[in-house]
């Protein structure tokens, strides 16, 4: 797969998973670090594994299953994405965002996100869950965008918005879930870094300056080429970390993916809350 990529190699996509699935999905699914269980509630799933999918960029780390998984959960055809790729991986933006490219063409309207994170504002405790408000796309500024490159018009416009990347009726949905199951629902700023090396206690003091609540690797290209291509997006983080303001702690990738385990519960009443608002308001 080449750092570009057209039209025909997402339609090749399309074409094969629709030849494979037995219904088209509305709502996209992609889960993050420690995550992929949730797709375990879907009903009568459909499963396809990244190894088989034409075009599809396959995660190299521990903690991402690595399948699609089509079926029904809360009343909606959801097309879950149990792992994702990323670019410290090797790939390109583009084909990180490949995924939701191809969930386009598919019939996706409404994308859901999730991701573990650090935490950045000091009021934050891992176990804890972010409602994604806005993000900080520093790794876009400079230049690292799915959208760089010749416009797909197929997809979407050059100079897509992004003033509303959240949706603001699936964060009060969110919210609404959270109140519901009576769970803490933190909200705030996603930064999106290339990693993979963790923040030294300096530019997370940077990352706090800027506005940032929450730091990870992923998720904000994903979102780009979501909104880019009109898609509605709801985005949560799980909390899986302090930041290491100081440099008085560790940061490590198990660290990341046992609290991603514990938050699994609660992101899934969250998520399960949202579908049923949306199928039926
Ligand atoms: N930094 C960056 N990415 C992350 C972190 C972190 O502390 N935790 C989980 N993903």
């Amino acid at each position: 797969m080449s750092e570009w990529i057209g039209l025909d190699q997402i339609d090749e996509t399309a074409e094969f998973l629709c030849s494979r699935l037995p219904f088209r999905p509305f709502v996209g699914l992609i889960l993050g670090s420690g995550l992929g269980e949730i797709a375990e509630s879907v009903l009568e799933p459909t499963t396809v594994p990244f190894r088989e999918i034409p075009n599809w960029p396959r995660s190299t780390v521990e903690g991402h299953k690595g399948q699609l998984v089509l079926g029904e959960l809360e009343g909606q055809r959801v097309l879950v994405s149990q792992g994702r790729v990323h670019y410290y991986e090797g790939y390109s933006m583009a084909q990180v965002a490949f995924p939701v490219r191809v969930m386009q063409r598919l019939g996706v309207r409404v994308l859901i996100v999730t991701n573990a994170a650090g935490a950045v504002n000091p009021e934050f405790e891992p176990g804890d869950l972010m409602l994604i408000t806005d993000h900080i796309n520093l790794v876009g500024m400079a230049g690292l965008t799915p959208l760089r490159g010749a416009n797909l018009d197929e997809l979407g416009p050059r100079f897509p918005d992004m003033s509303q990347a959240y949706d603001r009726e699936l964060c009060e949905f969110a919210r609404q879930a959270a109140l519901e199951h009576g769970i803490r629902l933190r909200e705030g700023v996603y930064i999106c870094l290339a990693g993979p090396s963790f923040e030294t206690p300096a530019d997370l003091r940077f990352l706090r300056l800027i506005g940032a609540d929450a730091v990870g690797m992923s998720t904000v290209p994903e979102v780009t080429a979501a909104r880019h291509g009109g898609m509605r997006v709801l985005g949560l983080s799980g909390i899986s970390n302090k930041a290491n303001l100081d440099g008085s702690t560790v940061t490590t990738h198990e660290e990341v993916l046992r609290a991603g385990q514990m938050i699994v519960p609660q992101m899934s009443r969250i998520l399960r809350g949202v579908l049923r608002r949306l199928a039926f308001p």
